[in-house]
């Protein structure tokens, strides 16, 4: 209990103490504000530079397995992709990655398996810097836009894919409605996110909404929904054309936290060669990241996967 205290405040003083002096909040206002976050994580190259190209969770099949961080991120999008079944489509199948990041799994999803793929992103800084990385322009490209307001038509695509993006968007209900809108029907859909403990069933304790309040304002995430909430969500939607299957991945997750900061101790170099500003901007996520490793293994976030026919 004492080591408990003692580093939630250590937390707290670092995320205060760090918030202040970068002059930066990190708190949900509007998309504007997750915007112009991933505009700054891409621009000083700290997140690429550390974890490399994939800004999600890796794959661990077992409980402290040595492996290599960016290959366990590799190994989550062929995870992800065969048990959601996209791997069933045929070359060439068109697929959307909503909140594509820097890219990462769509040219795995583009070069590894044939598809044509269309990654979007609300950062223009992670466009710009996923076309720089991308060699095979024709069959994987990006553009700017918001999850909740697809310029696509009903129907466009063959796999709608979206990797740790729901978090950060403030509607699940019309985020589901998107996702499934433009999936054709018989189409495949796979998503991860990080998700909350239902507390409609089981409400937060007072402990835990302190840590729940800095994982959201600490990376610009409105709300967490709950798996089972987010499987309703699905399900409810008017486009929702077949059941939905959810399961909880913390368990072949959670290592990637720890491994996280690790990467830190392994290639110091990356974060040195930025700079004061990186250093400390690099130190100041290390209370969050335990903050989370803390909250999945207890139980009060837990890792969703969900997949659907559309
Ligand atoms: C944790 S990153 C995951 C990136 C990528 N899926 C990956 O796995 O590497 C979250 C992504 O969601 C995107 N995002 C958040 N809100 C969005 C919105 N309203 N519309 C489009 N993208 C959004 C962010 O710009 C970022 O690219």
């Amino acid at each position: 209990m004492q080591w408990i205290l003692i580093f939630i405040f250590s937390a707290f003083f670092i995320c205060i103490f760090s918030t202040t002096w970068l002059k930066k909040s990190r708190k949900y206002e509007s998309i504007n504000s997750v915007a112009s976050s991933y505009d700054s994580w891409t621009n000083d190259r700290l997140l690429e530079n550390l974890w490399g190209e994939h800004i999600h969770l890796g794959y661990y099949e077992k409980p402290r397995l040595k492996k290599d961080f960016r290959q366990a991120k590799i190994d989550f999008v062929h995870e992800l992709v065969n048990w959601s079944g996209l791997n069933k489509l045929p070359k060439g199948s068109r697929v959307l990655d909503i909140g594509c990041g820097i890219g990462g799994s769509a040219r795995i999803l583009s070069d590894y398996y044939g598809f044509d793929v269309v990654g979007i992103s609300i950062s223009q800084e992670q466009i710009k810097r996923a076309n720089q990385l991308t060699t095979n322009k024709d069959f994987c490209r990006f553009e700017v836009m918001n999850a909740l307001d697809l310029k696509f038509e009903k129907g466009s695509f063959d796999g709608v894919w979206s990797v740790e993006a729901g978090p950060h968007i403030f509607d699940k209900q019309k985020f589901a409605d998107e996702m499934l809108r433009v999936l054709r029907p018989g189409g495949i859909l796979a998503i991860a996110d990080w998700n909350q403990r239902d507390s409609t069933k089981y409400p937060l304790n007072f402990l835990e909404k302190l840590i729940m309040n800095q994982l959201l304002i600490q990376w610009t995430h409105p709300a967490f929904s709950s798996i089972e909430g987010f499987r309703h969500n699905l399900l409810n939607s008017p486009y929702c054309g077949s059941s939905v299957e959810a399961s909880n991945w913390t368990r072949y997750t959670i290592q990637s936290w720890n491994e996280s900061i690790y990467e830190g101790f392994r290639r110091p170099f990356s974060i040195l060669k930025l700079g004061p500003r990186s250093i400390l901007k690099a130190f100041r996520e290390i209370p969050t990241i335990l903050m989370m490793r803390w909250s999945f293994s207890k139980g009060l976030m837990r890792f969703g996967v969900f997949k659907s026919r559309g």
